[in-house]
């Protein structure tokens, strides 16, 4: 199998959301193994389902987190940017439009009146409807755009000057825009949808079959819909590093999300932490045909007094009783600080954490 000659894609900017490795790793990965069926039991914003569609292998998933399943799901859509348009406007069309706004400074602060009015209108559409392709494709195109930095590209993002890829806590907000007298931009809502939706669904790959479930890959009964799957490509929570919540809390926000969810590895210490991964090894390996490779990424927080990553998974594959092979491990080089950090607040790690890649394989 060949690299695509496009190694990026449009649909990899839907939301930068959990993201641990770039699209290019994966690609090259699964290029090299040249996979039928694709797994990834984490699979968080879909970098893997994308890179195993770009590569015309079917792609599947499954992530605990609904707001990383809509995006997932949107990576796999080859909708026309026409349908998405057309579904976002009747929703506007539709809306009774007679939801209370949050009160405070943070929301008079973030967004005008009218598009609040419009995120409300669109969120009360997804507290109910996040079933089909069109309203998942249609949530994560407004995951996308619902924060951003202010001046890049006029009417790009709907918020008052944010990062693009994370949510601070709202009173840092707040004290930012007050201090600096920033006020939110007057933004056509279904303009903004309307450009996003070309930029990203224009050009799509060819579909390929697969899908995403919303579950818990710690229980076996969500594996039914998966069966000889032939990689296994993955990059699960690090240990000690459980801030999707805090650091994701205005897109979950607009899912009608608002608390930490439940159905994440067990972080409580490490041997509860060995004990889940094992499980989920074990899962995959009664999908897989002998011979699946099992590729992932995992780390550990600097800042952090956690277990070394490559205890941590030797454990698991042992825990997980099954025929898991481990054939060797690499770190990961570090991301320099200038771009792991996101101007002008910080993420909630300072220091990137140090990452290794890990290959394995089920006996034959
Ligand atoms: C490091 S992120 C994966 C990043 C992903 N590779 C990407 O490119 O975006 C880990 C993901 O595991 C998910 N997760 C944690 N515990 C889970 C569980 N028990 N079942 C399914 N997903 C889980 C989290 O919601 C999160 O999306």
């Amino acid at each position: 199998m060949t690299l695509p000659r496009k190694r990026q894609c449009r649909l990899d900017s839907i939301c930068p959301y959990f993201t641990r490795f770039p699209l290019t790793f994966p690609l090259s990965q699964l290029a090299e193994n040249n996979p039928q069926k694709v797994f990834d039991p984490f699979c968080g914003g879909g970098t893997t389902p994308l890179a195993a569609r770009l590569l015309g292998s079917q792609a599947y998933g499954m992530d605990s987190n609904l707001l990383a399943a809509v995006i997932s799901r949107a990576k796999l859509s080859s909708l026309q940017p026409a349908s998405l348009i057309n579904h976002a406007a009747a929703i506007l069309a539709q809306a009774n439009h007679d939801e209370i706004p949050p009160a405070g400074e943070f929301w008079r602060l973030c967004f005008s009146p009218s598009v609040l009015r419009d995120l409300l209108a669109f969120r009360s559409h997804f507290k109910t409807c996040l079933i089909s392709e069109l309203d998942a494709a249609l949530c994560a195109t407004i995951a996308g755009l619902i924060h951003g930095p202010g001046n890049s590209i006029r009417g790009a993002y709907l918020s008052n000057e944010m990062p693009s890829s994370f949510s601070p806590a709202s009173q840092l907000l707040t004290d930012y825009w007050a201090k600096h007298g920033k006020n939110p931009p007057e933004i056509n809502v279904l303009d903004a949808i309307a450009r996003r939706a070309c930029y990203l669904f224009a050009d799509c790959p060819p579909p390929v079959p697969g899908q995403i479930l919303l579950g818990d890959n710690r229980s076996s009964e969500c594996y039914h819909p998966f069966r000889d799957i032939d990689c296994i490509f993955c990059s699960p929570p690090y240990y000690g590093l459980d801030a999707y919540y805090s650091s994701q809390w205005l897109r979950m926000w607009l899912l009608g999300i608002e608390e930490e969810t439940p159905g994440r590895l067990d972080q409580d210490d490490p041997a509860c932490y060995t004990r889940d991964l094992a499980a989920v090894w074990r899962h995959c390996a009664a999908i897989s045909r002998p011979g699946t490779r099992l590729i992932l990424r995992l780390g550990k927080v600097s800042e952090r007094h956690s277990p070394d990553p490559k205890q941590l998974l030797t454990d698991s594959l042992e825990q997980s009783a099954a025929d898991w092979i481990l054939d060797g491990y690499e770190r990961v080089k570090t991301v320099s600080p200038k771009t792991y950090r996101a101007f002008p607040f910080s993420l909630p790690a300072e220091r990137p954490p140090v990452e290794y890649d890990f290959w394995a394989h089920l006996e034959t």
